[in-house]
């Protein structure tokens, strides 16, 4: 590939940071939870640009928005590169962003440059990525691959009683392109790691392999309130207790494993009041592992565990599925294009997996897809003070770039790569 071909990084730089005024937070992260006010103008404004490079802007009924780029061969399935754009309440400027407006680079990085490549290029953002307003994450892309119906989607209620269809309409990104989306040729997303490993290690790319399985369930504890100051210790039905015990369990579960990670997020106390005590507490359990063995072997014993201290203090319990994904694997071929770019760029990187979960993991079930990471600062994320340093920005961008147009370059039939 030509050696001089790179983005356009201060253009890349300078709408990272337009977007990320879009809902900014005092301190310098961004709030854009999926389907409010400040996503319906995030996503207007990323709109606009797919607009202006000359893009075929699509919208599905669940918001998906996908710009394509013809290609010579306009008829082959396309290359698809993307992300998502809504954040965490506290989220970072580059989490998802970064993906999508790389994509925009890489497409007027060609249009400037005249070149057209054999396959047709597609940049999307996919909704609500997080989903920490509204579970499942990764729901636009579930969608989009024909992995949840939309009517399921649209279903999903957030803490206020909202519905995804209601706040879809709310913010009027209800298109009517087709669901499924068609599948692309493949899949590529530059992203930022969120993780310590390739800042520790002061590497500038990441070739993905894999990411690891996703387990999210919120259990609700039903005790009975009484008063803190009477109440004998003997006679409590304390769902408060409950939780704290299952919060000390999920960090304890995590000790025999490094690869076992656990968070508890959320504890909504009822009546949350000093000298009462609590009558129920919906808590939120996040469990991962590389390994889908492990990872069903935690469930159980959070199971039984919750089960026995339940049954010990005299609660009662509801468990709700939020979401579950297996590990998934990626692409080989596509892992080794973009170790072969970077390398081909003289930027140093590493094979690695991924903590986070991400849109190409989903659309990686049915067509060959792979990811680029980039180092995030002391591993900080869905926290304001994420940072990727510009070069790094630069540097995946430019990963990418090369990537894609190897992919769309890459004949119907006879390939490049072995599983494409
Ligand atoms: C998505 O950001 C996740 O929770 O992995
Ligand atoms: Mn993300
Ligand atoms: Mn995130």
């Amino acid at each position: 590939m030509s050696a001089d071909l790179h983005i356009d990084g201060l253009r890349l730089l300078a709408k990272i940071e337009q977007l990320g005024a879009i809902g900014a937070l005092p301190g310098g992260g961004v709030s854009r939870l999926a389907f409010t006010k400040e996503d319906g103008l995030g996503r207007a404004q990323v709109r606009e640009w797919m607009t202006e490079l000359g893009l075929a802007v699509r919208m599905d009924a669940l918001g998906n928005v996908i710009g394509r780029r013809a290609g010579e061969a306009d008829h082959l399935p396309a290359v698809m590169t993307g992300s998502h754009i809504d954040t965490v309440a506290t989220g970072g400027k580059y989490d998802g962003n970064l993906g999508v407006l790389a994509g925009l680079e890489v497409i007027e990085t060609l249009n400037d440059r005249g070149i057209t490549t054999l396959r047709p290029l597609e940049v999307g953002f996919f909704s609500n990525e997080e989903g920490s307003r509204f579970a499942p994450d990764m729901m636009g892309a579930l969608v989009y691959m024909g992995d949840m119906s939309l009517a399921d989607a649209c279903a999903s209620v957030d803490n206020d009683g909202v519905s995804v269809g209601e706040a879809l309409a709310s913010i009027d990104q209800v298109g009517d392109a087709q669901i499924p989306g068609p599948t692309p040729h493949a899949f590529v997303e530059l992203h930022i790691e969120q993780g310590p490993i390739l800042d520790k290690e002061r590497l500038d790319i990441g070739a993905v392999t894999a990411v690891q399985g996703i387990s999210w369930q919120r259990f609700t504890f039903y005790g009975v309130s009484n008063h803190a100051g009477t109440c004998p210790m003997s006679m409590r039905h304390d769902a408060g207790y409950v939780a704290a015990e299952v919060t000390r369990k999920v960090r304890q579960m995590t000790r025999h494993s490094p690869d076992s990670v656990g968070t508890v997020g959320v504890i909504n106390m009822h009546p949350n009041l000093v000298n009462v005590v609590p009558n129920r507490v919906e808590m939120t359990v996040d469990l991962r592992h590389v390994d889908e063995a492990e990872l069903v072997e935690a469930e159980a014993v959070l199971l039984a565990f919750v089960a026995a201290t339940c049954e010990a203090e005299g609660v009662t319990f509801r468990t709700d599925r939020l979401a579950r994904f297996q590990p998934h694997t990626f692409s080989p071929a596509v892992t080794g294009l973009i170790a072969e770019h970077a390398a081909e760029l003289g930027l140093s990187h590493r094979l690695m997996s991924s903590g986070a979960g991400h849109d190409a993991q989903i659309i990686g079930r049915k067509c060959p897809a792979g990811m680029i990471f980039v180092p995030s600062v002391d591993g900080i994320s869905h926290n304001i003070k994420e940072h990727t340093e510009p070069h790094h920005l630069i540097a995946g961008a430019d990963v990418l770039l090369r990537t894609m147009v190897s992919l769309a370059n890459q004949p119907a039939g006879g390939t490049q790569a072995g599983d494409l």
